[in-house]
């Protein structure tokens, strides 16, 4: 996509923002060495092989071979266009761009069309429903409701609510402005009967708009004005080709600011509790859809924190949830955990209204419960304490708990409640601990999960593969390695740059680092000195930009020598002449065969098997 922005205001952009901390906002990145490190967010992983280099300004990726500087990242990221990356991260550091460029890259242009259709209806839906809402009588009923549990029209409008009145209103609105009817079949805006008729999903409910970590509208989730027993309080948009519901959290684009601010997320169940809290200063709260956290909405977290509270609503049933919600998350992810519960069996938007403001944050600041407390508090819920039985039960319970802290002044913490409570020698129950923390050690699993290993430190990065994506981590031909150092010295040392471009016929071996050196004498007609955050925009060619940036990951020594460029070119001009010889060996044979010279046929048969053969040693010399 041609690039309308000027080259030195996306210079301007790129120094003014730090690709840290713009990645950071995607993945939580510690330093270890020279690099900072975090999980890749292309892929899922255990162990962060996601490298960022500030100096340089460029990001890299040892496992999955992704890499570039902080536009690619977005645009890989996002699927976004060169210009939107551009907006983007302006955006982020505060740099105005002058209105035309934004105008021009404003409206999403993912490379697909359908969800970029898609994305449109949904936007347009939005406003249409919004407006239905806050500026016709058909939404009064339904403002007046949202008003009534303490929503104003600013926070109407930062969450993009609106309503669908009680007769159909998109379909309508759509056909008129001819949008086709495959797209809205596809969109999940409509219910299809069995003639292949359409007609609204969402009917005089309340819509609140899903949307995707860059903040766009792929769903809704409509609220029923009043109960009813045959219809479900919340109805969903099915599942589309832009909503998967598995990775999908409300209000996650809003909150990851917060989120990165407050070092913590917090998981509610309802939407409606998210918006409450918002409202009272918490903005770092998400919700999953009605179901429970699934793996997808882990790994979303985990990149941009280390620290989940769990704020379920306080009644049994969350409780249960909270229960749960514990124990899938500490057997899947490194987060620590914490438990916030409301008084009173009460949900997080109910407190709110009834206590005020100020004790609900009270309950943020002061009400954190660690997993071991909640549980200790949770195993109660059916036991008579009075009961001699059920006291046994109850301190087994603890015990078994207890066992699994990696933390001994945790254990200790605990064990001394239950020497008070129950009145009980606490070296007796040291003993009972010890012989249950015997029969566990094979499967510790705490909670909070176990320490963060630390990132890796020396790596070597694997090769990139001859199309530059995805390297494979097979050993790297002899060959290859001396392009790779040969580019990388060619890029950075303008000495080199010269003496090697002088020998008349140097080419790399391999086409991808060619084409790399190709793009290099073109930026070097332009620019003076290299620097490889500009170079990767310069090429543009999405394919090439993790190479040349896989370059820089590399373990190499700072100062070069001529002898070592002497050696690499040889190693690399070496390879050449098999390759071309058998050409040549190949177009003489055709001509002697055509000239039907029978004794020259056979003569230029054996030498081209032999130089197949010197082919073959060198190819095998390679890879040792
Ligand atoms: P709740 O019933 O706790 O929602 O369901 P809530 O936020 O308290 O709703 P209000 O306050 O009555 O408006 C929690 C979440 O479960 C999902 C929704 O995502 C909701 O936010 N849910 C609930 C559904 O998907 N369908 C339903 O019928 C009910
Ligand atoms: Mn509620």
């Amino acid at each position: 996509m041609a690039n309308l922005i000027p080259e030195e205001k996306v210079d301007q952009v790129r120094s003014a923002v730090n690709i840290a901390d713009f990645v950071g906002q995607y993945v939580q990145l510690k330093k270890a060495g020279k690099n900072l490190f975090g999980l890749c967010p292309f892929h899922e992983e255990r162990t962060p092989s996601f490298s960022v280099n500030e100096q340089k300004q460029i990001f890299h990726c040892f496992s999955c071979g992704r890499g570039g500087n902080v536009f690619s990242f977005i645009m890989d990221l996002e699927n976004l266009s060169f210009p939107e990356a551009v907006v983007k991260v302006a955006d982020f550091g505060h740099i105005d761009l002058p209105a035309t460029y934004t105008a021009q890259s404003q409206p999403a242009t993912p490379k697909d069309q359908e969800q970029a259709d898609l994305l449109t209806l949904y936007a347009d839906s939005t406003k249409l429903y919004q407006h239905v809402l806050l500026n016709t009588t058909a939404g009064e009923a339904a403002l007046d409701y949202l008003h009534q549990r303490g929503l104003d029209d600013e926070t109407i409008k930062t969450f993009g609510i609106g309503f669908a009145p009680p007769k159909q209103l998109l379909l309508d609105f759509f056909k008129e402005h001819q949008i086709d009817y495959q797209l809205l079949r596809q969109s999940g805006l409509f219910i299809e009967n069995q003639a292949g008729e359409l007609r609204d999903r969402f009917v005089d409910r309340v819509l609140f708009p899903i949307k995707d970590a860059s903040g766009r509208v792929i769903a809704f989730s409509g609220r029923i004005l009043k109960k009813s027993p045959d219809e479900p309080k919340y109805l969903n948009s099915p599942e589309t080709k832009l909503f998967n519901k598995r990775s999908v959290l409300f209000n996650f684009d809003l909150a990851r600011g917060a989120i990165r601010q407050r070092k913590s997320v917090v998981l509610f169940e309802g939407f409606m509790d998210v918006i409450a809290a918002y409202r009272a200063g918490i903005q770092n709260g998400v919700a999953s859809m009605g179901t429970s956290l699934t793996n997808e909405q882990i790994y979303m977290l985990e990149r941009v924190t280390d620290q989940l509270y769990i704020c379920y609503d306080s009644d049994m049933p969350g409780q249960k949830a909270t229960d749960r919600a514990l124990k899938l998350l500490s057997g899947n992810s490194r987060l620590k955990l914490g438990v916030l519960q409301m008084p009173d069996g009460m949900d997080p938007d109910e407190y709110l209204r009834s206590a005020g403001a100020e004790k609900f944050v009270q309950v943020f600041e002061a009400g954190k419960q660690t997993p071991t407390a909640f549980e200790m508090q949770y195993l109660r819920r059916d036991l008579n304490l009075q009961n001699t039985q059920d006291q046994l039960t109850y301190i087994g319970a603890v015990l078994q708990q207890l066992s699994a802290l990696s933390s001994n002044v945790e254990q200790d913490l605990y064990l001394n409640q239950l020497v008070q409570e129950f009145g009980l020698d606490k070296e007796d129950l040291r003993q009972q601990l010890r012989s249950l923390v015997g029969q566990q050690t094979v499967h510790r699993q705490p909670h909070g999960g176990p320490p963060t290993p630390p990132p890796p430190v020396n790596m070597t990065p694997p090769p990139p593969t001859i199309t530059g994506m995805a390297p494979e981590n097979g050993p790297i031909s002899r060959v290859e390695r001396a392009e790779r150092l040969l580019l990388f010295r060619l890029l950075h040392d303008h000495d080199v740059w010269l003496r090697v471009m002088a020998i008349a016929g140097f080419h790399f071996v391999h086409d991808q680092y060619q084409q790399i050196l190709v793009y290099a004498e073109a930026y070097f007609k332009t620019h003076q000195q290299f620097e490889l955050a500009n170079f990767t925009d310069f090429m543009g060619d999405q394919g090439l930009q993790p190479v040349v940036t896989s370059l820089e990951f590399m373990d190499v020594a700072g100062e070069t020598s001529k002898e070592e460029v002497a050696d690499l070119v040889n190693v690399i001009m070496n390879q050449q002449p098999v390759a071309e010889k058998i050409n040549g060996k190949k177009a003489e044979l055709t001509a002697a065969k055509q000239l039907g010279n029978r004794d020259l046929v056979q003569q230029l048969t054996l030498e081209l098997i032999e130089l197949y053969r010197q082919a073959q040693r060198v190819q095998q010399a390679d890879n040792l």
